[in-house]
């Protein structure tokens, strides 16, 4: 798929890894259309566009208005090619403290929001013949952790979703893959005490962290012509973290 002129569906692009992406992909010539949950964050947005696109504020944890949303983009003549599920949470805790707000909004906004969001545009990328769905997934989605039996379940689940889909669309000129981040600098990891931090770095075979634009050019490349033959795949970028 050329990349010139076509149109980016980016969720979470105020900040951090997404607002990243929704850059790399507006310097190729993408229009980009990115969300955040808050007013604010649609004005960072719609800064940093500078009118390559506009940002849309939506709560994945609302699942009914995910379909809404997207209808409205279309109805303003804008037909999603690349869809980027990039938006996502933690909220971390042993399974024995977790509540079953800290299970479900996880399990909401990681896993169930992505089938709303690819629903909404794979009818018009099967019409055209072209597409693209590249969602980021997590190392934990793969290695699990303890402290996120929520985030590595939603995260997992990911897997078999993306998985299946690629096959369904696979002769229709849609590719659907997946990017896993190992331990990027985003407010994300904010969290993590010193300790905590000295610990991941130890893990980590490159003995440093990713930054968000190395996250930003996988997501570029699977977005690419030079992807086109890449279906159902996860491309982990993690400094050796996980092989
Ligand atoms: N950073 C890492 O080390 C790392 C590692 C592996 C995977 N990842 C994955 O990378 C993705 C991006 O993470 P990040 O590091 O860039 O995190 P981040 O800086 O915390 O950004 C998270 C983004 O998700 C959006 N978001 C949060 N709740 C939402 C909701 N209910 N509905 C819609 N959007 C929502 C936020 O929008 P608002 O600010 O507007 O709420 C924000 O744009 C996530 O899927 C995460 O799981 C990150």
């Amino acid at each position: 798929m050329k990349t010139e002129k076509k149109t980016a569906l980016i969720t979470g692009a105020n900040k951090g890894i997404g607002k990243a992406i929704a850059i790399k992909l507006l310097k190729k010539g993408i229009r980009v259309i990115g969300t955040s949950t808050t007013q604010y964050g649609v004005k960072i947005i719609n800064k940093y566009l500078k009118k390559n696109g506009f940002g849309v504020v939506l709560d994945l944890k609302d699942t009914n208005s995910i379909t809404e949303k997207i209808k409205e983009i279309y109805k303003h003549n804008y037909s999603i090619d690349i869809l980027v599920n990039n938006a996502g949470i933690k909220s971390d805790k042993l399974l024995v403290h977790m509540n079953n707000t800290d299970w479900e909004d996880i399990i909401k906004i990681n896993l169930i929001s992505i089938f709303y969001t690819s629903k909404a545009v794979i009818r018009s990328m099967i019409k055209k013949k072209e597409g693209r769905i590249i969602t980021i997934n997590s190392i934990i989605g793969y290695t699990g952790n303890k402290g996120q039996t929520n985030y590595s379940a939603a995260k997992s689940g990911l897997i078999g979703f993306h998985k299946s889909l690629a096959l369904e669309v696979a002769s229709k000129g849609i590719t659907v893959n997946m990017v896993a981040p190992g331990l990027i600098q985003t407010d994300f990891i904010k969290d993590l005490n010193a300790f905590q931090y000295k610990k991941h770095l130890s893990n980590i075979p490159m003995k440093r962290l990713g930054s968000v634009e190395e996250i930003a050019d996988a997501v570029m490349f699977l977005s690419s012509n030079q992807a086109s033959y890449i279906t159902g795949q996860t491309l982990h970028v993690n400094g050796g973290m996980y092989m």
